[in-house]
C-alpha cells in the first residue's frame, strides 16, 4: 500500500467476534452494521488518502440511545472504537489506527430545531454543514463558520475539530457560538452528558461543553449540538488583489481592518506556487492578469450593497494609490465571486492532485508568517516538487503544502521536514495545529511547547471521561486513537 500504516503497537483491546456483530445487529436498525470488506473500505481511508486503518466493522446508529448502548457494550467487552463524521479531517484522526470499530454519526440526523428569535440552532450531530446553512437560510440566518469541505463535513465533526475556516476573522471561533451539546461517554453505564443549554447566556456550571471543542473524539461521542448562528448578510462582496511582497499583504490586512472595519468577513491568501498548482492540476486560472506573487481574497458581508461596494472600491483605490497592489478587482456578479472563491476553496484539492503532500496547518505571528515557506524552499527546495502556501492570513493561519512526486522516497524527507517545521513554528511563537487538530499526523509532536503540568492535567481529564482508555506513549485510547501528549 502507498498509505501510511500505523507504527504504534496495537494495545490490548479485544478482537471483534461474531457474537459482538450479532449484538450490534440486534440493537441497530437493519443495514446499520457494515462488515463487508468493500463496504468498510471508505471508512478506513482518510480524505487525503494517506492513512489507512483496518477496522472490520462500521456502525451507523440513528439515535443517541443506540450510541450509548454501543459505548456501554464496547467498554464492557474492551472493544476500541473511533468516532467518525464526514471523514474530511486532514490529520488522519477519523479512521482506525488498527482494527477499531468505526462509529459513524452519518445517520444521526433526526432532530433539527431553530429558534428564529434568538438565532439558535439545535440539531443531531450527523447533519452536513451546508445543509444546515440552507435550512436556516429561510429564516435569514447563516452558520457562523464556513469551509471548503462544507458539502461533506458534519456538524459533529466540526465541533470535534473546532473547525476554523474562512470567516473566523469576522465571527470568531466556535467557542463564541457553541451553547451546548450532548455527548455519549465511554463508560459501562452508557451515560450521556447533556451540557450547556439553548440560552445565549448561561453561567450556571463549568462550561464542560467547550471541552468537546477540538477534542477530536477523545472524550466521548458528540450526538447533538446547540449553536448560536448569525444574521445572514444581505450584501456580500468579494475582491481579488495582487501584490508582490508579503510585507504588502500584512499592510493590506491592517488597512482592510481599518477601512472595511465592521463589514470585513474574510482575508485569505494564495501564493504564486499555489496559483501554479491550481492551473497545473485543475486548470483553474488567475483572475488577475498581473500574475503577482500573492493573491489576496477579501470578502465583506453587510446589509447595504451600495454602501459596501463603495467601501470596497475606495479600499481598492487606496491600495493602488499607496502602491500596495499591482492590480485588484471587485466581483461584479455572484458567478465572478464564485470564480474567485473556487481558486481558494479548491487549493486543497489542487495540492492533493499534485503528488504526495506533506500538509501543514500552522498559526504564526504575521511577522514570521511567510518566512517559514521561504526557509523551507531554501532547505528542501531541491528535494521536493512544489512548496506552496495558502491560508487564512487574517487569522495568522498558514497552510504550507509540500509536494513530492508520488514515487519519490518520502521517508527521508518526512524525517527531516516535520521536526524542522514544527520546531521552527514553536520557536517563533506559533502553533503546530491552528485548526485541523492533532489526529494521527501530529501525535509525535503534540508535546512541543506544552509544559508538564498542562500535559498531566489533560491526561487526567481524559481518564475522567474515558477511564478504561490505556495511557502511555505506545498504547491507544479505547475511544479514539489519539494520544495528544505521547512523548
Ligand atoms: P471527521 O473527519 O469525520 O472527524 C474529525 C475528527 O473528529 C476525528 O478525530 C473524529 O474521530 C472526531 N469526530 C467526528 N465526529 C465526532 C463525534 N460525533 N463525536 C466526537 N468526535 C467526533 N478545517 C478547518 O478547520 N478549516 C478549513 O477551512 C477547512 N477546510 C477544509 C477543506 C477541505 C477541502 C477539506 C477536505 C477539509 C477541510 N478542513 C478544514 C478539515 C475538515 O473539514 C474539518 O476538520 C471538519 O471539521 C471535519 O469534519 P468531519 O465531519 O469531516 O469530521
Ligand atoms: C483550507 O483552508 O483550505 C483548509 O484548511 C484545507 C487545507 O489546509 O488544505
Ligand atoms: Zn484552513
Amino acid at each position: 500500500s502507498t498509505r501510511l500504516a500505523s507504527t504504534s503497537p496495537r494495545s490490548e483491546f479485544s478482537i471483534l467476534s461474531d457474537a459482538d456483530i450479532s449484538y450490534f445487529e440486534r440493537i441497530l436498525p437493519k443495514g446499520s452494521v457494515k462488515t463487508d470488506t468493500e463496504d468498510v473500505k471508505e471508512y478506513n481511508i482518510d480524505w487525503m488518502k494517506q492513512y489507512e486503518g483496518y477496522g472490520k466493522c462500521v456502525l451507523l446508529p440513528t439515535h443517541e440511545d443506540q450510541i450509548s448502548e454501543i459505548l456501554k457494550y464496547c467498554m464492557k467487552k474492551k472493544l476500541a472504537l473511533v468516532p467518525q463524521a464526514g471523514n474530511t479531517g486532514l490529520v488522519g484522526g477519523s479512521i482506525p489506527v488498527h482494527d477499531e470499530i468505526v462509529l459513524s454519526v452519518k445517520k444521526l440526523k433526526n432532530f433539527r430545531d431553530f429558534d428564529r428569535e434568538q438565532g439558535v440552532l439545535t440539531c443531531d450531530a450527523g447533519f452536513i454543514l451546508h445543509d444546515l446553512d440552507e435550512y436556516i437560510k429561510e429564516f435569514e440566518y447563516m452558520m457562523p463558520f464556513n469551509l471548503g469541505a462544507k458539502g461533506s463535513c458534519l456538524i459533529g465533526g466540526n465541533i470535534a475539530t473546532c473547525a476554523g475556516g474562512i470567516r473566523l476573522l469576522r465571527y470568531g471561533s466556535l467557542h463564541a457560538h457553541l451553547l451546548g451539546l450532548h455527548a455519549a461517554i465511554p463508560n459501562e453505564k452508557g451515560e450521556v452528558l447533556r451540557l450547556g443549554s439553548t440560552l445565549p447566556k448561561d453561567n450556571t456550571s463549568l462550561h464542560l461543553h467547550h471541552l468537546f471543542l477540538g477534542s477530536e473524539g477523545q472524550l466521548g461521542v458528540i450526538t447533538r449540538v446547540t449553536l448560536k448562528t448569525v444574521p445572514r448578510p444581505k450584501s456580500v462582496q468579494s475582491a481579488m488583489l495582487g501584490t508582490n511582497s508579503f510585507k504588502n499583504v500584512r499592510e493590506l490586512l491592517a488597512l482592510a481592518k481599518i477601512q472595511l472595519a465592521e463589514i470585513l468577513s474574510s482575508f485569505e491568501f494564495l501564493d504564486r506556487d499555489t496559483m501554479n498548482c491550481l492551473e497545473d492540476n485543475l486548470q483553474l486560472k488567475d483572475v488577475l492578469p498581473t500574475k503577482s506573487e500573492f493573491n489576496v481574497l477579501v470578502e465583506t458581508s453587510g446589509s447595504n450593497s451600495e454602501h459596501d461596494k463603495a467601501k470596497v472600491e475606495n479600499f481598492l483605490q487606496d491600495c493602488m494609490d499607496k502602491k500596495l497592489i499591482d492590480d485588484g478587482i471587485l466581483a461584479e456578479s455572484v458567478s465572478e465571486a464564485q470564480t474567485m472563491w473556487r481558486l481558494r476553496e479548491d487549493a486543497p484539492m489542487a495540492v492533493s492532485r499534485d503528488g504526495y503532500v506533506f500538509k501543514h496547518d500552522l498559526s504564526l505571528p504575521l511577522e514570521h508568517f511567510y518566512e517559514l515557506t521561504e526557509a523551507c524552499r531554501d532547505k528542501f527546495g531541491k528535494m521536493t516538487k512544489r512548496i506552496s502556501t495558502y491560508g487564512h492570513v487574517g487569522d495568522g493561519n498558514t497552510h504550507l503544502n509540500i509536494t513530492i512526486n508520488r514515487g519519490d522516497d518520502r521517508e527521508q524527507l518526512y524525517k527531516c521536514l516535520y521536526p524542522f517545521i514544527y520546531e521552527w513554528t514553536v520557536k517563533h511563537g506559533g502553533s503546530i495545529s491552528a485548526e485541523h487538530g492533532i489526529g494521527r499526523m501530529k501525535r509525535p509532536y503534540a508535546h512541543l511547547g506544552k509544559d508538564s503540568v498542562e500535559r498531566d492535567t489533560v491526561i487526567r481529564l481524559k481518564k475522567l471521561f474515558d477511564p478504561s482508555g490505556p495511557e502511555g506513549p505506545t498504547t491507544m485510547f479505547f475511544l479514539a486513537p489519539k494520544l495528544p501528549y505521547s512523548t
